[in-house]
């Protein structure tokens, strides 16, 4: 008895609120004369939809029997904002039409090219690595250490890596998950392991940040540019010629990699991705569906390239060049490693 009437009830409320919606869809469509809604400045509104809102569908879709609701539609799907009494000021964004734009960019742009440039800078290591193999040193190990990095500096240097090296690889599922792990796990799986991979990069982030500050701080000194880089830098390190080229503490590849690779990229990557966790200091963001696509856009772009190149790094830290771990590892290097490869750092510690 109860059911019955609860039922009855429930097709009373439907269809009068059907009636209601088709009674006002009337009402709308019969105002006469159609004044067509202002058009928002600078935003390119199809043809067709111009010709609904100011009425000439007729002429340009006679076929087309839908009742007059472009002006709804066009005011709907467009960006700018109207009025909300709510807090949340964005809800007066019906439909924010450049989140299309957002999303051909980071599934289209971003996905592709940054595809390639990971597979061009892996085939890249791999080719280097089968035609020239390990850089070997001329000189047999002398068993003469010399002492190259303090604890702090390895410590600063791991978490930096490790960090980088957790936030690339969660950071690349959250964006080619989807592709690969998500057919083979299935979506709820894929849903919940992507849930710890966000929240891993999340926290890893301001690590990272931090790490990056200590590093630049211990550092900076020894990168700063000096005499012979230039001649290093032309030469490309003697790698191709062939032609040995002294270096100092740093060589030239490593300042480039230390000033673009560690202090512009990974302050670009640590800035947007504080936006995008919301969590800036000191500065009174509003974070707008916008901000956070723009940011979006800056962070896994950049990401990628410092990616890409944190792989080059890593190559000659390790099977690249015979005893480049060592002063990372333990911090100590081999006196023959350091006249080859440091050949003015070398001697300045000799005198
Ligand atoms: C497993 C990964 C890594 C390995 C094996 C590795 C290895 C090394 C080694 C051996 C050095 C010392 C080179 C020398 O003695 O001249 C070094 C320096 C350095 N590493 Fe790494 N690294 C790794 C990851 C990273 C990552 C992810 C970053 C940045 C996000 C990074 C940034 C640096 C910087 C900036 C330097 C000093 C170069 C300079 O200041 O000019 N490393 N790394």
């Amino acid at each position: 008895m109860n059911r019955s009437f609860s039922s009855v009830s429930r097709s009373c409320v439907l269809t009068l609120g059907l009636s209601f919606s088709l009674l006002s869809g009337i009402a709308f469509a019969a105002r006469a004369p159609m004044e067509p809604l202002p058009t928002p400045s600078g935003i390119d509104i199809p043809v067709g939809l111009k010709n609904i809102s100011n009425g000439t569908q007729n002429q340009s879709q006679p076929a087309n029997s839908a009742p007059a609701s472009g002006p709804i539609w066009e005011s709907a799907n467009s960006d700018p904002l109207n009025y909300v009494s709510i807090p949340d000021k964005q809800a007066g964004v019906l439909i924010q039409r450049s989140g299309q734009q957002w999303r051909l960019i980071r599934n289209g742009v971003i996905t592709v090219y940054g595809a390639w440039l990971l597979a061009l800078g892996f085939f890249g290591i791999a080719a280097l690595y089968t035609l020239k193999g390990s850089v070997k040193l001329s000189e047999p190990l002398s068993g003469l250490m010399i002492k190259r990095f303090s604890a702090l500096e390895r410590l600063a240097h791991w978490v930096m890596a490790f960090s980088f090296i957790a936030l690339a690889f969660t950071g690349l599922l959250i964006l080619y998950g989807k592709y690969f792990a998500m057919p083979l796990m299935g979506g709820i799986a894929f849903g919940n392991f992507l849930f710890v991979c966000k929240n891993i990069h999340n926290f890893s982030g301001p690590l990272f940040t931090l790490s990056i500050i200590v590093f630049f701080i211990l550092f900076v000194r020894r990168n700063i540019p000096e005499k012979g880089d230039l001649q290093w830098l032309l030469a490309f390190g003697g790698i191709f010629g062939g032609k040995h080229i002294p270096a100092g503490f740093f060589n030239m590849g490593e300042k480039v990699w230390f000033w673009f690779g560690m202090v512009f990229l990974g302050v670009i990557i640590s800035a947007s991705g504080f936006v995008l966790d919301m969590i800036v200091p000191f500065m009174n963001i509003e974070y707008w569906r916008g901000t956070m696509q723009l940011a979006n856009i800056v962070h896994s772009s950049m990401a990628l390239l410092m990616t890409t190149m944190a792989m080059g790094h890593i190559y000659i830290g390790t099977i690249g060049m015979q005893g480049s771990i060592d002063g990372m590892k333990t911090g100590y290097v081999d006196a023959s490693w350091a006249k080859e490869h440091h050949e003015i750092w070398y001697n300045k510690i000799n005198k």
